[in-house]
């Protein structure tokens, strides 16, 4: 192979990378026109305005200070940057009960309201977009999805099958102590020393409620919904 084709073979490689994933959506986000349901396509009219539920500001400053961003993201990919359709649950919830397959990829309208956009940096734990969607297919008997956020955050090897996991424990959000008798409300299920028990501080509280936010399963107009059609039986 000679220097010029080596040259251009990776210009082109990391060409193609830096407009699927920089040119392109920088030039469909940039400005964001208010996005409308068509009554033929949708079956509504209406602005679409996109859903937030919980402490949401101040538990992403949490989310921020943290670093979590680093190892997770917040975006399923759009089909064009390489689809995340196919990974169980990033894009929604592959049988919901009651509306079906409500997996979708993400919108640049998803991020409205939020004082940034936390995309995320790398991937070295799962994407978070719809984390809301799974914990509750996580928890254990008599378990809330919050205890199981709450015990992840404090230290994700106290939860048995993540005995390996490489998220980092955050046992500073948290405060241990003197336990005076029965444990309190909301003191967590993990070991500590004899006559000690750990409760969530207030910046895991916001954490927690944010994380329980992070749920993009609303219809989108059909306009923006880019995702590919699904067929029967495909998951
Ligand atoms: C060094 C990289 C790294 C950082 C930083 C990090 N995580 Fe993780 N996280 C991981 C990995 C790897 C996993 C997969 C293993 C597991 O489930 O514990 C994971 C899993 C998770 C899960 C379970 C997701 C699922 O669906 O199974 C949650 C929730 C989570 N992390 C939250 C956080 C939060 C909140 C922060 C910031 C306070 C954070 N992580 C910071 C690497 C990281």
């Amino acid at each position: 192979m000679s220097l010029r084709t080596f040259i251009l073979g990776i210009a082109a490689t990391f060409g193609i990378a830096w407009l699927a994933v920089v040119v392109v959506p920088f030039f469909k986000m940039r400005d964001l026109a208010p996005a409308t349901f068509d009554e033929a396509a949708d079956g509504q009219t209406g602005v679409f305005i996109a859903k937030r539920a919980g402490r949401v500001a101040g538990g992403a400053e949490v989310y921020a200070e943290n670093g979590c961003y680093l190892c997770h993201t917040q975006v399923v990919r759009p089909t064009y940057a390489g689809n995340d359709l196919f990974r169980p649950d990033w894009g929604g919830n592959a049988a919901d009960e009651t509306r079906g397959d409500t997996r979708r990829e993400t919108t640049p309208y998803d991020y409205e309201g939020e004082a940034f956009a936390q995309v995320g940096v790398m991937r070295l734990g799962p994407d978070l977009s719809n984390l809301a969607v799974r914990v509750p297919t996580y928890v254990a008997e008599g378990q809330t999805p919050e205890d199981w956020l709450y015990k992840h955050l404090y230290n994700p090897r106290s939860i048995p099958a993540l005995w390996d996991s490489t998220c980092p424990s955050h046992p500073f959000l948290f405060s241990k102590r003197t336990s005076y008798g029965p444990p309190s409300d909301g003191a967590l299920d993990v070991e500590t020393r004899d006559g000690y028990e750990v409760v969530p501080g207030p910046d895991a509280k916001a954490l927690v409620s944010y994380l329980l936010s992070l749920k993009k399963d609303q219809a989108v107009p059909a306009s923006l919904n880019f995702a590919p059609k699904k067929t029967e039986g495909e998951n």
